[in-house]
């Protein structure tokens, strides 16, 4: 540990924030790799005296932040771990850093399912981190989810990640295509959810280097029109969810209408488009009859 003053510590943070980037992704490498929440934040900038302890000392964070700054390399990728909901997770430029907006999903499983003793049969399709399952899996214990990706590397951080987050077992992984892996499980479904790559060819061009340059392709590309695989997912959904199973997903800003399309062609029911925080139309919901 290294201890330095809290002034100290303030100057070095005004100094670093001076250089570019943004609060978020400081706020992601100090608490990562310095030890320093933002609760700790908040209670320096309250009561600046006295000294604080960090895991590894300024020259070493100012290191990566620059390295950050200079490579437009995510500071996640640079720490090896995120924050998602309450979860620390791993990740490698193998898997997606999961997004804010994305947290969401798992409140709407929320909404709809409030008993969280209940015995529940969840499916999670591009699990990436893992950070999705792993919440459901914590969050119902009495529950099982099983979460599929096409990515074998992917599978491993998620299986780290569960690990790392639970002693439980009601969260198994699985390799393959999209719904393929989880024949068994036909019709025994009460909710499938996923997050599926569902940027069209012409924006994934567009994207910022950060992601374009580092997050994995697969992740992010839906095809040319960004629904490719929002189509399959739903298409292939009844023959695996149960009477009355949900079926939730996430989708682009300016996808809700065509997804909500989709659902009503493939006769599910109870739709609805939810917003995100920004108030843009990014998950959409339904029951298969
Ligand atoms: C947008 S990422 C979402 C990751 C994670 N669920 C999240 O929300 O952060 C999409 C995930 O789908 C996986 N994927 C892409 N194509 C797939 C396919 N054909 N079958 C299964 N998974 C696939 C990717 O490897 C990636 O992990």
């Amino acid at each position: 540990m290294f201890s330095i003053s809290k002034q100290e510590f303030i100057f070095w943070k005004k100094q670093q924030l001076s250089k570019g980037g943004d609060q978020q992704s400081f706020a992601v490498l100090l608490d990562c790799m310095g030890g320093i929440s933002t609760h700790d934040l908040n209670l320096i900038s309250i009561n600046p005296e006295g000294n604080l302890l960090l895991k590894k000392n300024l020259e070493f964070l100012e290191s990566l932040w620059e390295q950050h700054l200079t490579e437009s390399c995510p500071i996640q990728y640079l720490c090896g771990f995120t924050f998602w909901r309450d979860l620390k997770l791993k990740v490698t430029n193998k898997v997606l850093i999961p997004r804010s907006e994305t947290e969401l999903i798992v409140d709407i499983v929320f909404n709809i399912f409030r008993k969280k003793s209940e015995k529940l049969f969840f499916a999670e399709l591009g699990t990436g981190s893992g950070a999705i399952s792993i919440a459901l899996a914590l969050a119902y214990p009495l529950s099982q989810v099983v979460a599929t990706d096409i990515d074998q590397d992917a599978l491993e951080i998620a299986t780290k990640n569960y690990k790392n987050s639970s002693i439980q077992s009601n969260l198994k992984f699985y390799y393959g295509n999209w719904w393929s892996p989880l024949e068994n499980f036909k019709g025994k479904l009460d909710l499938a959810i996923s997050n599926p790559p569902y940027i069209p060819r012409h924006n994934y061009e567009k994207l910022p280097k950060e992601v374009k340059n580092f997050e994995p392709k697969i992740a992010l590309l839906g095809g040319e029109d960004g629904l490719k695989h929002i189509r399959e997912i739903i298409q292939k959904a009844p023959l695996y969810l149960k009477e009355k199973g949900w079926l939730v997903l996430e989708n682009h800003f300016d996808q809700s209408e065509k997804v909500k399309q989709l659902f009503i062609k493939n006769k599910f029911t109870s739709i609805e488009i939810m917003k995100d925080l920004s108030g843009i139309g990014r998950f959409t919901i339904g029951r298969y009859k």
